[in-house]
């Protein structure tokens, strides 16, 4: 599903972040409660509404691979379209394999709706960390661990482009 042609309202504008939507990214990612690491503004695109940030999100680099997060919507603007447009943005600018990590299956409908399918923890790929980059399987070995001992219901997904 390609929703990149999805307008946005009148007066928003969806562009790369700038290091000064850094704290109004710090701040949405905080107060949706999601992963508050690796929160650099470089990776981010961000939807500017009247001149506020209602929105962000990242893809995120690992060995081998990209994970999207960090997606918010500022509760004031969900329902219209604004989390769909970004997440579409953010596929088409990923160059690697992409995935990403999920509470629940409201969300992890949402995302089926652009290509994204459940994976198990044991079907994601280990790639060899490098230097720079850790792996995205280490990564989700935490929240891999909470869905074991404590339930959370988190789903894994992984990016099919022509789904
Ligand atoms: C998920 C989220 C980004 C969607 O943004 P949005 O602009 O409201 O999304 P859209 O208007 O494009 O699409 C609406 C869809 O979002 C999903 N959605 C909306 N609110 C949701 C919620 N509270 N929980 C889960 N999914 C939700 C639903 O699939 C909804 O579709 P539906 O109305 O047919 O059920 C937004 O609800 C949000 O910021 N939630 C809190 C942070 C979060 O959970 N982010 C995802 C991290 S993996």
């Amino acid at each position: 599903m390609n929703q990149s042609n999805v307008l946005l309202p009148s007066g928003c504008i969806l562009r790369k972040a700038t290091s000064a939507d850094q704290w109004s990214i710090r701040l949405l990612v905080f107060s949706a409660k999601l992963d508050p690491t690796q929160l650099n503004w470089q990776q981010f695109l961000v939807i500017e509404c009247d001149r506020n940030l209602v929105s962000c999100g990242q893809v995120r680099n690992f060995s081998g691979a990209q994970e999207l997060g960090s997606l918010v919507v500022a509760p004031a603007w969900r329902g219209r379209g604004l989390g769909s447009l970004l997440t579409q943005h953010l596929i088409n600018t990923a160059t690697q394999p992409l995935y990403l990590e999920c509470l629940g299956q409201r969300l992890s409908q949402f995302y089926s709706r652009f290509g994204f399918v459940p994976i198990s923890f044991a079907d994601l790929p280990q790639f060899p960390k490098t230097e720079v980059l850790p792996t995205l399987k280490d990564k989700f070995r935490f929240s891999q661990l909470a869905r074991i001992l404590l339930k959370v219901p988190v789903v894994f997904m992984e990016y099919h482009r022509n789904s």
